[in-house]
């Protein structure tokens, strides 16, 4: 009896996707009856089933990864001799905000700076919030929570930035607007202070067009919710100095996060990827998929969420102005003349779960969390722009939205945007919570073999541009070489 509650219990928990919770409870079933010796042989056995699955070799994989792209970070840090003491943030919104509560949080003073005064409340409640959850749980002291709070500076104007050691600019993501807002705060700082942009897209060698100092100046993406998320991708524009990288590294590791160095592109690493995903996504849809098959396929897969429903947490507009910008980056695969839904519902004022309504829609829970459900509005809004229902396998809606996204990853790995396959799958873990029984895109290439999945991606070719495999993955299929070992 026990152990079938307790089955269910951690069954439910871990879901399919891990057998090793379930092999152990069944190992302490079989074996509860038995004497020393002979429970050791089946706890043996189990030990062996368990040990080799694909999961327990992508999270030995992910263990790895974890410890060379923070040995990676710390050979960075070794390089900085810059001592950080004061933050700025230009931006009150959802990600300044979040970035002025983890730099509070791990002891860094932090000026938070906005043109709005209601930004700033909304900016500092938050952080309140968050902190009093820290004192709901145990985990702080109503008089630390005050002292953290108190290291936030909420400000409208820049009296303090000649003290500031590095500015974190997270205003809206407009490069008109961020490039006069970066060169009025360079004219304000100490030559030596760095300025780091938390753009999603943008490209930091095109930010630093109009700067005096563009050595001091790099990209930090936080990843949003900033104090969850445990990835920043550290942008080295083509101007970038090594310490003003090797400094905001330094600070990302600080914050209590991991930093991935790559090189400068639209979307950088993780978003540049992360789009050829939704175009895949999008595609389908415009052939007659259902986005709830769609999700569903996808979660099976193992990403906690499906790409649907990550539109509408990541915000629609924040999506489709997104893409207009990898478009413009990578016009050759990821520009389409076809509308898309995503487009289509922006139109209609749906923006995800920001206002309740996106491909499903919102209402508070009762511990008020968004939660989730079907509208049968959203079929009758994008009825212009999908064919006609139509049925696929689940393993077609994996391929359709995964062989995109590998692709643009093999693509990164050849440019040298990310430096190294274990980057590139730890920064898809950290930042987009790819699921981390498979290890990462380069690992799951491994385990469903190259030449494999050029036969699938080959088939998908006639689809579009971002169907087409790269010269390292053809490589790869034709000589029978890994990623890892
Ligand atoms: N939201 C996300 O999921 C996410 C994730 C990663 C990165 N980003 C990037 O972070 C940046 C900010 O995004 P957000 O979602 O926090 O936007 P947001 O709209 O929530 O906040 C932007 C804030 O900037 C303020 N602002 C505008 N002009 C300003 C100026 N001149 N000086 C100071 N403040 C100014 C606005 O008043 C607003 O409070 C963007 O570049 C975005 O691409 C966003």
């Amino acid at each position: 009896m026990a152990f079938t509650s307790s089955m269910a219990v951690v069954g439910a928990q871990a879901g399919p996707n891990y057998p090793a919770p379930m092999l152990a409870i069944k190992n302490m079933q079989d074996a509860a009856t038995l004497g020393r010796d002979a429970a050791l042989e089946v706890e043996a056995k189990y030990f062996a089933k368990a040990a080799v699955t694909p999961q327990a070799s992508a999270l030995i994989g992910v263990f790895l990864a974890d410890q060379g792209v923070k040995k990676a970070a710390g050979a960075w840090e070794k390089k900085s001799k810059k001592e950080i003491k004061q933050a700025a943030v230009l931006g009150a919104g959802i990600m300044g905000g979040g970035i002025a509560y983890q730099a509070a949080y791990k002891g860094l003073p932090i000026v938070m700076k906005d043109i709005r005064d209601d930004a700033l409340a909304l900016g500092m409640n938050e952080a309140g919030k968050l902190l009093a959850k820290q004192v709901e749980k145990g985990r702080m002291t109503p008089a630390k929570m005050s002292e953290t709070l108190g290291r936030i500076r909420p400000t409208l104007n820049y009296g303090d930035f000649g003290n500031v050691d590095i500015i974190i600019e997270a205003v809206v993501e407009n490069p008109k607007v961020k490039k006069v807002v970066l060169a009025e705060v360079e004219g304000l700082v100490r030559e030596d202070t760095i300025i780091a942009s938390n753009t999603s897209t943008i490209s930091i060698s095109l930010l630093a067009e109009g700067l005096k100092r563009p050595q001091n100046f790099v990209g930090m993406h936080f990843f949003n919710p900033v104090n969850m998320m445990p990835l920043v991708e550290v942008i080295r524009g083509k101007q970038s100095s090594e310490d003003a990288v090797a400094a905001t590294v330094k600070l990302a590791s600080r914050m209590g996060k991991t930093p991935v160095v790559v090189n400068d592109c639209p979307g950088f690493f993780v978003n540049r990827v992360l789009f050829p995903y939704f175009a895949g996504f999008h595609m389908l849809m415009r052939d007659g998929a259902d986005f709830q098959a769609i999700d569903k396929a996808m979660e099976r897969f193992g990403w906690p969420m499906g790409p649907a429903y990550l539109m509408d947490v990541v915000g629609m507009d924040t999506g489709v102005h997104a893409a207009e910008v990898m478009a413009q980056g990578f016009p050759d695969r990821m520009r389409h003349e076809w509308q898309n839904a995503t487009q289509v519902l922006v139109d209609h004022q749906r923006f995800g779960q920001k206002n309740g309504k996106g491909y499903y829609v919102y209402a508070p829970d009762k511990k008020g969390k968004p939660k989730k459900s079907v509208d049968p509005a959203t079929y009758d809004l994008i009825k212009g722009v999908v064919a006609e229902r139509k049925e696929f396998a689940p393993e077609e809606i994996v391929a359709r939205c995964m062989v995109p996204m590998v692709n643009e990853v093999a693509r990164c790995l050849e440019e040298k945007i990310v430096a190294s396959p274990q980057e590139a799958d730890m920064s898809l873990l950290y930042g987009v919570g790819f699921p981390p029984f498979r290890g990462g895109a380069c690992r799951y290439v491994d385990q469903t073999g190259a030449a494999n999945y050029v036969a699938v991606a080959d088939k998908l070719a006639p689809l579009g541009r971002i169907y087409e495999v790269p010269q390292l993955l053809r490589d790869m299929a034709a000589s029978g070489k890994k990623f890892f070992g």
